[in-house]
């Protein structure tokens, strides 16, 4: 049966742990894996895309196989022509799809008529290619990801939710803090929760950004207005006291590393001098996005 990769939890927490440390071979090793000989992968962009885009086309070529770039004005997508006819048209030529878009709906719609592995390459709701990548930079610096604790500070968005669902699966502790108003997904909650009953992961939502960097190993932020919101002119005056700054930090222990997916907004979700101070491990995240998405691609299609 094929797999898909949408909602992070179609993985066990088995298979994250072996893909983290598949990730970390490849690393070493990039062309070792051919498991997309001859294989061609579709990657729809509907969003802007620097990281996402180029480590998948890169990726899919270190790997044997051969990437196709697709930008949503380029199909008749946008025209209208609906998921259901182009996930039956795709599946015709193509062996796999990536898809970065709005509404996580429609990934999972399209995965329903594209009878080969779909990946989720960031929608409204969730990215968790990029939480993938984040715990092996987490597994790199810390030589675990099971017990850690992560402290999210923002915006409760796509990146937010994906850390609890995540948390909830592998067992390590996600405390989210946003603004009143701005709290991650009432779904993504609830997921996370179940999940963790399974793997004792400790799961906190809180409107308090000092009580959540409390005894974190890793604090992590992300963009306060995420792609599609930016009409939303008013959103950022919520956010004030939710910086990961050097006033934040002294709250942190000693030991926390301060991570973001990027793009940054610098003096916004995080102050200039935090970023460069931690900006070895930033740009560590961006780097393994190529290596765990490889690491993933091995276990799909295989
Ligand atoms: N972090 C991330 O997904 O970056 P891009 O939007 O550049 O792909
Ligand atoms: N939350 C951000 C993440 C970008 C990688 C967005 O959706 O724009």
């Amino acid at each position: 049966m094929k797999r898909d990769f949408i909602n992070f939890y179609e993985l066990s927490k088995d298979e994250v742990l072996e893909i983290i440390e598949y990730a970390q071979k490849l690393k070493k090793e990039p062309f070792t894996d051919q498991t997309l000989k001859n294989k061609s992968i579709g990657l729809i962009f509907m969003k802007p895309s620097t990281r996402t885009r180029l480590s998948f086309e890169v990726g899919v070529y270190q790997m044997g196989g051969q990437p196709l770039y697709i930008t949503g004005s380029s199909t008749q997508i946008s025209r209208g022509e609906d998921i259901k006819d182009t996930g039956r048209v795709m599946a015709r030529y193509l062996d796999g799809l990536v898809i970065r878009t709005y509404s996580h709906k429609e990934v999972e719609e399209l995965a329903q008529y594209f009878d080969k592995p779909v990946i989720n390459a960031l929608t409204d709701y969730l990215h968790p290619c990029q939480i993938l990548a984040d715990l092996q930079t987490i597994q790199e610096r810390f030589g675990k990801v099971e017990g850690i604790k992560v402290a999210f500070v923002g915006d409760g968005n796509n990146v937010a939710n994906t850390w609890l669902i995540a948390g909830g699966l592998v067992g390590f502790n996600v405390s989210v803090a946003t603004p009143e108003g701005y709290e991650p997904s009432g779904k993504a909650v609830y997921k996370a929760l179940k999940l963790a009953k399974e793997t004792k992961a400790e799961i906190r939502i809180t409107n308090d950004p000092v009580e959540a960097v409390k005894d974190a190993d890793v604090i992590y932020t992300d963009v306060w207005v995420s792609m599609g919101q930016e009409g939303e002119k008013e959103k950022k005056k919520a956010f004030e006291g939710f910086s990961v700054n050097k006033e934040l930090l002294r709250h942190a222990s000693k030991n926390a590393i301060v991570m973001h997916c990027l793009p940054a907004h610098k003096g916004e979700e995080i102050s200039e001098d935090v970023f460069e101070q931690f900006a070895d491990v930033i740009f560590d995240e961006a780097e393994n996005r190529l290596h765990a998405q490889k690491a993933l691609m091995s276990l799909l299609f295989k």
